[in-house]
């Protein structure tokens, strides 16, 4: 457990000083993001998850089994999940856990299906079965529209269709939400306010996932070798990893005052967030400094969206959300963090350096 002196001056995360929260997929590149900004925060948190696969990873790294009580277990185990959620009587639940990478979705469509949308149903069966639940939020993606490849922003009514197993799974796991918001969490006095948070790319230190293109841009600068580039006119919205955490853990604390407000909330960046991979790649090389470099490999891969932009209007009208940081301080951030990990030094230093840092220009900008 974390010390008063590591304590961050939690400011719009005072809700979650001294309440429980369960986290699933805590062992995963967000989740220990979360955790350590809940752990600091002063909240009590259980995580549920797989233990990490490989090495290295932010779980790890991060010390994140000192901050929560950690339990390795999966989703698809609704007996474990239920008990394990039940017995922790959590006031919040954050659903992180998924399998969320594309490539690996058309190796174990199967696989990929049963966690993330047989998960998000185990999940909300436990939830039915504990009463001190009073707010959940379902993580799921900007991935989760039928891509038109049109170049307006994806709003909260469109189409939900993804196309490739892992986006359509997480369709699946927002109409799963909506049935269970509407059958099963009506408001009613006692019944918790149920939201899914639909959220753009994210960029930050400890992600070692592979296919993702700012860990590739890290491993290859790491190497001197030329990041290589399949898609990079390819646009998406990017963001730092702090923007959607604090975004889920806003939406969670309102909604837990205000019921009325669970819904679905597209979560990403201004259009200025939203730049081809090639942009991205050339802002990383900038911050890294030479001899960092990209290249363009033609593409092997399975279908990829070209064009995906989101309309967070919705958002931004009713929960006030503001992205924090441009793309570009994202990117400077993956880069800190980054050499702080290659050169062996302190990474839960840097992490709490960059949420004290991520919090002020958070409420700066609320000013
Ligand atoms: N990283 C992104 O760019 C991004 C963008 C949009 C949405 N998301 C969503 O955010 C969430 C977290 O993503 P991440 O980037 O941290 O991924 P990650 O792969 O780093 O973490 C995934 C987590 O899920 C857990 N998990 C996987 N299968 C499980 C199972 N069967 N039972 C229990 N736990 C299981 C893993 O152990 C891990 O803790 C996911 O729901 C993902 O779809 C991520």
């Amino acid at each position: 457990m974390i010390d008063d002196r590591n304590r961050i001056d939690a400011g719009p995360l005072d809700f979650f000083r001294g309440r429980r929260v369960f986290v699933t997929g805590h062992t995963g590149f967000k989740g220990a993001w979360l955790c350590t900004i809940l752990a600091q925060a002063g909240a009590e948190v259980r995580g549920y998850a797989l233990a990490p696969e490989s090495e290295p990873n932010l779980y790890t790294l991060a010390r994140v089994d000192r901050r929560v009580d950690s339990v390795f277990g999966d989703v698809r185990d609704l007996d474990r999940l239920s008990r394990n959620l039940t017995a922790f009587r959590p006031e919040v639940v954050l659903h992180l856990a998924a399998q969320p990478i594309v490539r690996t979705s058309y190796e174990d469509p199967v696989g990929t299906y049963a966690t993330n949308v047989m998960g998000t149903v185990n999940l909300l069966e436990a939830v039915r079965r504990c009463a001190d639940v009073r707010s959940v939020v379902n993580v799921t993606t900007d991935k989760v529209y039928r891509n038109l490849e049109r170049r307006e922003g994806y709003a909260e009514t469109d189409v939900l269709d993804g196309h490739d197993p892992y986006s359509n799974s997480k369709s699946c796991s927002e109409l799963v939400t909506a049935s269970y918001r509407r059958s099963f969490f009506a408001p009613a006095a006692g019944a918790p306010a149920v939201s899914t948070a639909r959220a753009g790319n994210v960029i930050g230190g400890g992600d070692f996932a592979r296919d993702r293109i700012l860990p590739d841009c890290v491993r290859a600068a790491a190497a001197g070798e030329a990041v290589r580039l399949r898609n990079p006119d390819s646009v998406r919205p990017y963001q730092h990893v702090l923007d959607p955490v604090f975004a889920y853990l806003d939406l969670a604390a309102r909604q837990a005052g205000d019921p009325s407000l669970a819904d679905s909330y597209n979560i990403g960046p201004d259009d200025e967030g939203c730049v081809s991979t090639g942009t991205l790649a050339t802002l990383f090389c900038e911050s890294w400094g030479a001899p960092a470099r990209w290249e363009i490999v033609p593409s092997d891969g399975p279908h990829e969206a070209g064009f995906l932009r989101l309309d967070c209007t919705k958002a931004r009208r009713v929960l006030g959300f503001r992205p924090t940081w441009s793309v570009g301080e994202a990117v400077a951030r993956t880069v800190e963090w980054s050499k702080t990990y290659l050169s062996h030094g302190d990474v839960e230093a840097c992490m709490e350096s960059q949420i004290g840092a991520f919090t002020a220009d958070c409420a700066e900008g609320a000013t």
